[in-house]
């Protein structure tokens, strides 16, 4: 839970802002608002104090008292620079960029940031010709080379009534993004590698088998490490899940196709986190379109897939990371410690998937985590921050070399 400060500009996307400031209190964080004075034409001061319960700032001239006990030491933007533990400007109006990167400071919002030394996070919306121009890509260049973080925009429909690249990101995205680099950025230069979902073994063009893995995990894994500085590639299996923002997504169908896709990318990663749910066998020789249902056979002969894992963890360099999953019916500890052996793992996550709300489709996963020196037994956790407290214990055994 953190003291955050959500700033405001002047674009049609701060309607979407108002559904930021909620989220973020729901997720227990303390927000305070700074509308910029465009953004308060678009959306009232009312509302942000309605959905954060903490007074807004919109008039330089005017701030606002939060009552807080050491108020009195300085201007609301020099108390507000001291006051929080990180900032998120949503939207991020090209002028606003451009006051930013030029060292400006208009109105409270822009003061404030200048006096900030803590992580800002950017997100830009504005019309794509506006996004494209010079002067906004080259504040941009400037921006990030100072440490700020930009999230989007990404291409969609804009209020033009035009499609491109000028969109915000959607709140919820924008406050999992927000979350995740708040933990640090200790993964940066960092190559990780993650498999999610389940693999489709096909029988013929319209039957498989598979499992209801719904790549939540592993998809939660990427945005976590992608989040935390690193490069990120995700090798997914068939889910409905997005790409996740900033990750690279390769979408493959078969055990197979996942096998020759990590292969490749593997001598390269610093990280492999394989949260896939692989299927182990598939049907020997798919048939060619549809097997007529009289002609379907009673029996499938199966044969075994490639075991990824095992076979990267044959390969594994010196200061690679292995981590591997175990779903158990039940808490098998002396299978987790043997998959770790036998594949050569440096972390296992083992979780019980005979119980309702836990593993599979759920949201939420209760785990533990076995390495060769221990094991760490996590409550139950949401797939994002179970997805934290695994980096947390990759980071470990990186800075321990
Ligand atoms: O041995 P078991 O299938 O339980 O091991 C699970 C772990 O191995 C998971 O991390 C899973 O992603 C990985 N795995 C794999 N390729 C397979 C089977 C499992 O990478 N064919």
């Amino acid at each position: 839970m953190a003291r955050l400060v959500l700033g405001v500009g002047g674009g049609i996307a701060a309607f979407k802002s108002a559904q930021l400031a909620s989220l973020l209190r729901k997720r227990g964080h303390r927000v305070r608002v700074i509308l910029t004075p465009a953004a308060a034409r678009f959306v009232t001061p009312l509302t942000f104090e309605s959905l954060t319960g903490e007074p807004v700032y919109h008039d330089l001239w005017n701030p606002p008292r939060y009552g807080d006990p050491d108020e009195a030491l300085g201007e609301a933007h020099i108390h507000l620079s001291r006051w929080a533990e990180g900032a998120l400007v949503a939207p991020a109006t090209a002028d606003l960029l451009g006051q930013l990167a030029s060292g400006q400071a208009r109105d409270g919002l822009t003061a404030f940031l200048l006096a900030f030394g803590g992580p800002v996070f950017l997100a830009p919306a504005m019309h794509h010709r506006m996004w494209l121009h010079p002067a906004v890509q080259e504040g941009v260049e400037r921006l990030k080379r100072w440490g700020y973080r930009i999230f989007g925009p990404v291409k969609g429909p804009l209020a033009s009534g035009e499609e491109g690249l000028g969109r915000m990101l959607e709140p919820a995205e924008l406050a999992d993004l927000f979350e995740d680099h708040l933990h640090g950025r200790d993964m940066e230069g960092k190559r990780v590698l993650v498999t999610a979902g389940p693999t489709q073994e096909p029988l013929d063009a319209v039957r498989h088998i598979s499992n209801p893995s719904s790549g939540k995990m592993g998809y939660a894994l990427a945005q976590a490490a992608f989040g935390r500085g690193a490069e990120v590639i995700l090798v997914s299996g068939p889910t409905s899940l997005p790409d996740p923002y900033g990750v690279e997504v390769i979408r493959v169908r078969r055990a197979v196709e996942m096998y020759e896709e990590v292969a490749r990318r593997f001598p390269e990663v610093d990280i492999l986190v394989a949260a896939a749910a692989v299927a182990d066998h598939r049907p020997k020789g798919m048939q060619a379109g549809k097997i007529r249902k009289e002609d379907l056979p009673f029996q499938v002969e199966l044969e075994p897939n490639p075991d990824i894992l095992k076979e990267m963890g044959l390969r594994k360099k010196p200061g690679q990371v292995l981590v591997g999953f175990a779903a158990e019916w039940g808490m098998d500890e002396a299978s987790a410690r043997r998959k770790l052996r036998e594949k050569h793992l440096d972390l296992v996550v083992l979780n019980d998937v005979s119980r309702p709300g836990e593993g599979f489709e759920a949201d939420t996963n209760r785990a533990l985590l076995v390495a060769e020196e221990g094991k760490e037994e996590l409550p139950l956790l949401s797939k994002r921050e179970l997805a934290h407290r695994i980096l947390d214990a990759v980071a470990r055994r990186l800075s321990r070399g």
